[in-house]
């Protein structure tokens, strides 16, 4: 059985979920092992959308073991509201999703930190604001941070909270006057109750994995985030504060990285953002540009926050370099309806930099943000394709472009959506 793990190339929100749905039922479990609840991803199954944020896309089905893995941090209150959001849909929800008792803990204080940080100081990275930077923080800093498997003593965790909602009540009052304060007791007992509820799903779920690997089983690694807002390898300061890429499966959920057999690169058609932050490829051209038809096309809101993304054409240098710090082997190039209907699409193939040509990725933000897209235009297709469901279905125009993609990238295109229904994809092997 497989080891597999499915990596966005872009800056989020290539459709990861839909892929990951796609490909669970040959794999025993799907693991979360990066972010928490900033993630939003959607699944469309017999005419039902799913969107999961913080659980893994594998928990909508029975048969599979859905795990978040120890390089998650968890809102516990928001694990809960998913967990009864999914039931009342009818997903059955029980042993089948294990978390695990090493992923760390999201507190209100750092809700409240992120707000003071995001809003002050004019440096906004334009977060999510589930608490992600800050829980990262303490878990780094290590003094100050609580894992979920100490919550399930009540004497320590108590312990533990009085030490650190003092400290963070003056850290927080330090960085404004009207920062709010917190109440260790009443945090204590709401994260009590929370955890009678979320108990029976705490386990070492890296000894799990390495059961499951030693029986011969299929893992299926699910990345939240893409690998432009990767902490190391993205557009540094305007990423996310975990490991986005496949660099983030060893350490976010114990299983070896050499364990991975097939690591699948999802990329748009075209590129999208949210939050700041440079985007070479950006079109901010006005109500009646092409980023904004594609914004509308696409429907491209924000499925945490609701914000319009950013839009624009696809960026073969931003990419390539993501497809090689991945090692994707393939890619699913996603959403590729949505450019239908354009007299002509344009990949940036290369970047210009102070009058000389870059073909290279950037490691400054500050830098990328003065490149500008060389383009490649090549011919657009008027046909719906959303019901395209072989190659032969698509107009040579909508083949020749993603075939350009996967030349530019290098790697093969093995699957193909033209719509956000399990139905709508093309396997294009
Ligand atoms: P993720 O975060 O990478 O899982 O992606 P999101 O779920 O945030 O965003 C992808 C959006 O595109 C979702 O609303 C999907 O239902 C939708 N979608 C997925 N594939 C396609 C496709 O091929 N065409 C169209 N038009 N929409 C798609
Ligand atoms: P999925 O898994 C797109 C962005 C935020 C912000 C930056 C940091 O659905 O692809 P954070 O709250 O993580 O500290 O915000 O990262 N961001 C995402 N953008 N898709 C996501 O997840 C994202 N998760 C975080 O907009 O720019
Ligand atoms: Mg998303």
């Amino acid at each position: 059985m497989p080891c597999t793990c499915v990596v966005g190339l872009q800056w989020g929100d290539e459709a990861k979920g839909k892929i990951v749905d796609l490909l669970t039922d040959s794999h025993d479990f799907v693991v979360r092992y990066n972010g928490g609840a900033n993630a939003g991803h959607t699944v469309v199954c017999n005419g039902q959308t799913f969107k999961l944020s913080l659980l893994p896309t594998g928990v909508l089905r029975p048969k599979v073991q859905a795990v978040i893995g120890n390089g998650v941090v968890v809102y516990p209150p928001r694990f809960l509201e998913e967990v009864s959001n999914l039931r009342q849909a009818g997903v059955a929800i029980g042993a089948n999703l294990v978390v695990s008792d090493r992923a760390h803990v999201i507190f209100p204080y750092h809700l409240e930190e992120e707000r003071l940080n995001e809003g002050g100081t004019g440096k906004a990275i334009g977060t999510t604001g589930r608490g992600i930077g800050p829980c990262y923080q303490d878990k780094v800093g290590r003094q100050f941070a609580i894992r979920l498997g100490e919550m399930l003593h009540p004497d320590h965790l108590h312990e533990r909270l009085v030490l650190i909602v003092e400290r963070k009540n003056r850290l927080l009052r330090a960085l404004s006057s009207e920062a709010r304060q917190f109440d260790a007791d009443s945090i204590y007992q709401d994260y009590l109750a929370c955890m009678e509820q979320i108990r029976p799903h705490v386990a070492d779920t890296s000894r799990l994995l390495h059961e499951a690997l030693g029986k011969g089983q299929g893992i299926l690694f699910e990345a939240a985030q893409g690998t432009l807002l990767d902490v190391d390898h993205g557009t540094y300061p305007y990423v996310t504060s975990s490991n986005s890429s496949t660099a983030g499966v060893w350490s976010g959920s114990g299983v070896p990285a050499r364990k991975l057999d097939r690591i699948v690169g999802v990329i748009k058609a075209y590129s999208t953002r949210v939050g700041r932050g440079p985007f070479p490829t950006e079109l901010d051209d006005g109500p009646d540009g092409i980023g904004e038809r594609i914004r509308r096309t696409g429907r491209e809101y924000g499925t945490v926050t609701g914000r319009p993304r950013r839009c624009g054409w696809f960026d073969a240098v931003a990419t390539r370099y993501s497809a090689a710090l991945n090692d994707a082997d393939e890619l699913a190039v996603m959403l590729l309806d949505v450019l239908s209907g354009l007299p002509e699409v344009r990949i940036a193939i290369a970047y210009e930099l102070d009058g000389r040509r870059v073909d290279h990725f950037p490691t400054d933000a500050f830098v990328l943000e003065r490149c500008r897209p060389v383009y490649e235009t090549l011919p657009g297709w008027r046909l719906d394709i959303s019901a395209a469901r072989r190659l032969a279905d698509l107009p040579a125009a909508a083949r020749r472009y993603v075939e350009r993609l996967g030349e530019l990238l290098g790697r093969p295109v093995t699957i193909i959506s033209v719509g956000p229904d399990r139905e709508q994809t093309i396997l294009a092997k």
